[in-house]
């Protein structure tokens, strides 16, 4: 990787904030059990939901567990959410597993999700969270299992899920070629000794879920918009997100002639760069939402 992902996270909350799809939102607010519930977060990365979650008033007491298979992005995790509940007067104490955000009892787990399925120590839980991370799995072999962690009754919210549409604005005589092949890369992808990844996870999720027996109960689009303002300047640190968008696309084509020769895709990274720097790139990505309940 030739970014820091754990800046390029932190980057993304303000992204995700503006993206996350409203009436999927309230339809998890209407299912969210009442009381002191148990959250697993899969794929959860720095933890920027769970602090979005009591920003927004979704969670406030009970356990949250972030599941994630980067531990040194869990370590962070511990650092960034102390520092964002010091930044609003909020309580945290650090524990030897997480740390208590107010209420709230936060647990980081270690592991990889298919790993995490097929083992003994699976807890379950009221409330599944995905957020940007189905389009990282096979969601066919994963989904049932993942499903099965959920109690009776219990809700599941996954969001941001990619589906199949990259868009650069201004245009440029190469976009559809460095798609295509960017699309091809997410669908042969492999991690953790498993497929992981489909382009259009999105609107094949509609049909995953009925399958799994948990069809959804609310859908709706999670775009990315990102743009400079008025005076040329992107919202917080959303310049680095879209540079770190462009990074992925050169880690994931560099070296591929046969899909993107090596000079198109130099040339096509240096315009976008230099739009990127001058204000004048806009970066939009599709993307679903979903949320509905355990299956039976
Ligand atoms: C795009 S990031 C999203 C992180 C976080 N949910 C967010 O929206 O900020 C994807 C996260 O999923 C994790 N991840 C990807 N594949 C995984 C797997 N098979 N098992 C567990 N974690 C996984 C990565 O380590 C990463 O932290």
């Amino acid at each position: 990787m030739t970014f820091d992902y754990a800046r390029y996270l932190a980057a993304k909350t303000t992204v995700d904030d503006r993206a996350l799809n409203r009436h999927v939102l309230a339809e998890l607010r209407r299912l969210m059990p009442a009381g002191a519930p148990r959250v697993l977060e899969v794929g959860a990365g720095l933890g920027t939901m769970v602090a979005r979650l009591l920003d927004w008033g979704v969670a406030g007491a009970g356990e949250y567990i972030l599941l994630d298979a980067d531990r040194q992005l869990l370590d962070s995790s511990r650092r960034w959410l102390s520092d964002w509940a010091a930044a609003r007067g909020l309580r945290s104490d650090l524990l030897p597993d997480g740390l208590q955000l107010g209420d709230l009892r936060v647990r980081l787990v270690h592991d990889e999700l298919g790993g995490y399925l097929e083992g003994a120590h699976r807890a379950m839980a009221d409330v599944l969270i995905a957020n940007a991370v189905l389009d990282l799995v096979d969601v066919p072999a994963v989904l049932p299992g993942l499903l099965r962690l959920l109690v009776p009754g219990g809700v599941y919210w996954f969001t941001i899920n990619y589906d199949g549409e990259t868009i650069f604005e201004p245009g440029h005589p190469l976009d559809d070629q460095v798609m295509r092949a960017y699309h091809r890369d997410m669908d042969e992808r492999v991690r953790y000794g498993r497929p992981a990844g489909d382009s259009r996870t999105g609107r094949r999720l509609f049909h995953h879920l009925r399958v799994a027996g948990a069809p959804a109960l609310a859908a709706g689009s999670s775009d990315w918009v990102v743009g400079a303002g008025p005076d040329g300047s992107y919202a917080g640190d959303e310049a680095y997100f879209v540079g770190s968008i462009l990074s992925t696309i050169q880690d994931a084509l560099g070296g591929r002639e046969d899909r993107v020769g090596s000079a198109d895709l130099d040339g096509w990274l240096a315009v976008r760069r230099r739009q990127l720097a001058a204000g004048e790139l806009v970066y939009i990505a599709h993307q679903l939402d979903f949320a509905g309940r355990s299956p039976g």
